[in-house]
């Protein structure tokens, strides 16, 4: 364990700024594969071969848009006029937007990103007068960067799906992407999720299609951080002739199978990302509003009674048991009772997705394990975190969660494939973790076995198939 200062990276939104890179040059271009002769048509027999690819991003892993109506009520001058260039439909990109480093109008993006939770509905809703989009559906254009603008510093999954290009994979015939509202989740049996639902819906649909493109081959889902719970949660949530007819398998990337205590520092003092001259309370008070976020909180079925949080001013300790205390402790009233009637059921059990799973999973990166707050509180920010194993954001026993939880079921194939010294969103960059990645996918499309070496599976040792 090593104690000292908190991490800025996080689950909830990957962004990583590197100032360093604005002094890089742009990239040159690059060096095509050029198809001669007889080689278009082997191309596309290779790609025949192919089981087609799903890439399904994480929270604030793609771009999301918004526009203004009428019932919108700006809380500054600034925010009535910003941004000033919409596109047709009055249609701007809200998220990522680097204007949210310029303080004003920090303000304005955490009011148009923030949720409410409509207890009457008993489902979460958009601000009045903002209204949100996905475009691009089906396509990686919106995961590759979260700014077309800013390639070198927000680029997300575009390295991952430049890899599987150089594999073989071409965009929009064998490669799709499925972007969605990433500031919404799901909710345990009986409680309405429109948005989620909608999105769950749309994914089959995608799925479907890729599979009836690829000649009825089953598709392979890529999914990294939340979008691995999503992904779980619609297989799991469709008929298992479905799933056998259109999933191969479910690849997840760096999935925070049972939240990350990081969570936690993250709804008691926000967490400005690693974005520079951002008022982390503003945004602490518009992330705390995500649905998803409440869905990253620790589980209790994974971090049982142990203690994540000490407060010395409430003289109380928290573990993931004691999450409504918790939220009422830092001021967060609201978010006890869809924590409580919606998120809990949702997070009591892992359901097993009835298609084979394999988790690749950093480990090994200094990790958020438990925080102390002082006699000043959450607002004065932890005095103490300690740190453990994990990938820098999810605790190591979130994402290696699903052994335990399947481990009744021997029909249920999982493998886990730990990547030493890869960070939450290296997973997605770093050479070693694409090689990885690129062996997974090839031994699936080789209907072949991976080698063992680096591999955990379940007590039943079950082939790729
Ligand atoms: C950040 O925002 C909070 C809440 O809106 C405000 O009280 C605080 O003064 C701001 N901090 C800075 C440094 O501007
Ligand atoms: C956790 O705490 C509860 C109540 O305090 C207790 O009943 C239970 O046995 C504890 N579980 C473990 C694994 O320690
Ligand atoms: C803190 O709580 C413990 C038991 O939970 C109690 O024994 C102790 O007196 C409390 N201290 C203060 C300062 O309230
Ligand atoms: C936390 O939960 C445990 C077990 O449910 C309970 O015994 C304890 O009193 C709770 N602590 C707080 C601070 O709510
Ligand atoms: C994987 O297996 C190795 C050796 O058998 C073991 O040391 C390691 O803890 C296992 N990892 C997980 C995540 O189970
Ligand atoms: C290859 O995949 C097909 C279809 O999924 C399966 O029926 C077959 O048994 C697999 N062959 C091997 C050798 O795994």
């Amino acid at each position: 364990m090593v104690v000292g200062r908190p991490s800025s990276s996080s689950v909830a939104r990957v962004v990583v700024l590197l100032a360093a890179a604005m002094l890089l040059s742009p990239l040159s271009p690059c060096c095509c594969v050029s198809a001669a002769g007889g080689g278009e048509a082997r191309r596309r027999e290779k790609q025949q071969q192919l089981h087609p690819v799903i890439l399904i991003p994480g929270a604030g892993g793609n771009q999301l848009e918004a526009r203004l109506t009428e019932e919108y009520s700006p809380s500054s001058l600034a925010c009535r006029v910003w941004p000033v260039v919409r596109g047709r439909g009055g249609w701007f990109r809200l998220w990522f937007d680097p204007s949210v480093v310029v303080a004003p109008l920090t303000r304005c993006f955490a009011d148009r990103m923030t949720l409410f939770y409509d207890s009457v509905a008993d489902d979460y809703r958009n601000a009045p007068g903002v209204e949100t989009r996905v475009s691009d559906f089906g396509s990686t254009s919106t995961l590759r960067y979260l700014d077309p603008n800013l390639k070198l510093l927000t680029g997300y999954m575009n390295v991952l799906a430049s890899t599987l290009e150089k594999a073989g994979y071409e965009e929009g015939f064998n490669l799709f992407g499925a972007p969605y509202d990433f500031r919404y989740g799901l909710a345990g049996p009986g409680h309405p999720s429109r948005v989620g639902s909608a999105y769950l819906e749309r994914l089959r649909k995608l799925v479907e299609s890729a599979c009836a493109a690829n000649g009825g081959k089953p598709a392979i889902l890529v999914a990294h951080s939340l979008g691995g719970l999503y992904a779980l949660q619609m297989v799991a949530r469709s008929p298992p002739a479905w799933r056998a007819a259109n999933v191969k398998r479910l690849v997840t990337l760096s999935a925070p199978w049972g939240g990350s205590v990081q969570e936690m520092l993250t709804f008691a003092s926000g967490n400005t990302l690693g974005v520079p001259f951002v008022n982390a309370s503003l945004i602490r008070d518009e992330q705390r509003t995500a649905e998803s976020n409440l869905w990253l909180l620790p589980a209790p079925r994974v971090f049982g009674n142990t203690t994540l949080v000490v407060s010395r001013h409430h003289n109380r300790s928290y573990s993931a048991k004691n999450m409504t205390q918790f939220l009422r402790d830092i001021g967060f009233d609201e978010g006890v009772e869809p924590y409580r009637e919606r998120i809990r059921p949702l997070v009591e059990t892992l359901p097993e997705p009835g298609v084979p799973v394999t988790c690749l999973v950093g480990t090994g990166v200094d990790t958020v394990e438990s925080l102390v707050y002082g006699e000043g509180g959450f607002e004065a920010g932890p005095e103490k975190v300690v740190y453990g194993d994990g990938d820098g954001t999810v605790n190591l026993d979130s994402l290696v969660g699903p052994i335990n939880a399947w481990s009744d079921s021997p029909e249920q194939v999982v493998e886990v494939v730990e990547l030493p010294e890869v960070s939450h969103s290296g997973i997605l960059k770093d050479k070693s973790a694409l090689d990885q990645i690129l062996r997974v996918i090839d031994a699936i499309n080789l209907n072949a076995t991976t080698s063992a070496s680096s591999i955990n599976r379940s007590s039943q040792d079950v082939l790729y198939n």
